[in-house]
């Protein structure tokens, strides 16, 4: 199973504010739900609740150290790992940490794949993505993306694996880069 890591930051790694994503890109949001479409997503509590609901289309799974009563189609996890377990067991091919900082900072030590959103500009933000160590990741896509909607922000999205992995790219991505 590759573990992925699909994040959107801004020009200081910036992820959120205040409890959800001060920005607006709504071509980042459709390409989030075509490469996680009909897989396993993992998530911190908070980003659950900033979330508010289960996204459809996929087995979401909620890490946390409390008793939650979750809505129907999300599942409790205890830990990153048991998350990752119940995601191996039911033969996922790739599974997607989706935030917020503190899964982030679990899951990528352990990460095969990133999925970066690169926002341009600066939002203030109060939650980090960690810092990358570059010399263990290798670039595979790179596409810029110019908004088509006014207050859109534009992106940079890059696909890095880990350095001297060989990863199949999914077939969605392929078909996505070969219309920008
Ligand atoms: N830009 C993006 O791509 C992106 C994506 C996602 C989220 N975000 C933003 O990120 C922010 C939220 O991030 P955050 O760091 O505050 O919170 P988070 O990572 O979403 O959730 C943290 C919570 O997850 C649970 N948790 C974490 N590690 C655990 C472990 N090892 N075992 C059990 N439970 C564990 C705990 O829940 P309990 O307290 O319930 O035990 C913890 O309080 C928001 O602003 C959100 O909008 C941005």
């Amino acid at each position: 199973m590759i573990v992925s890591i699909i994040v959107a930051y801004d020009a200081q790694r910036g992820i959120g504010r205040g409890g959800t994503i001060p920005w607006r890109a709504p071509e980042d949001l459709a390409l989030f739900k075509r490469l996680t479409w009909g897989h396993h997503i993992i998530m911190g509590r908070r980003t659950f609740e900033s979330i508010g609901r289960c996204l459809p289309g996929r087995i979401n799974l909620v890490v946390t150290r409390q008793e939650h009563v979750l809505p129907a189609g999300c599942v409790r996890a205890a830990s990153l790992e048991a998350a990752l377990a119940y995601a191996r067991e039911r033969n996922e091919s790739e599974c997607f940490v989706i935030g917020g900082g503190m899964l982030y900072r679990e899951a990528l030590p352990r990460a095969d794949r990133l999925y970066i959103s690169q926002i341009e500009g600066s939002f203030d933000c109060d939650v980090f993505f960690p810092p990358l160590d570059t010399e263990a990741w290798e670039e595979r896509v790179a596409v810029t993306i110019t908004p088509t909607q006014p207050g859109a922000s534009g992106f940079t999205f890059r696909v890095l694996d880990r350095r001297g992995q060989q990863l199949p790219l999914p077939h969605v991505l392929s078909e996505w880069v070969s219309l920008h």
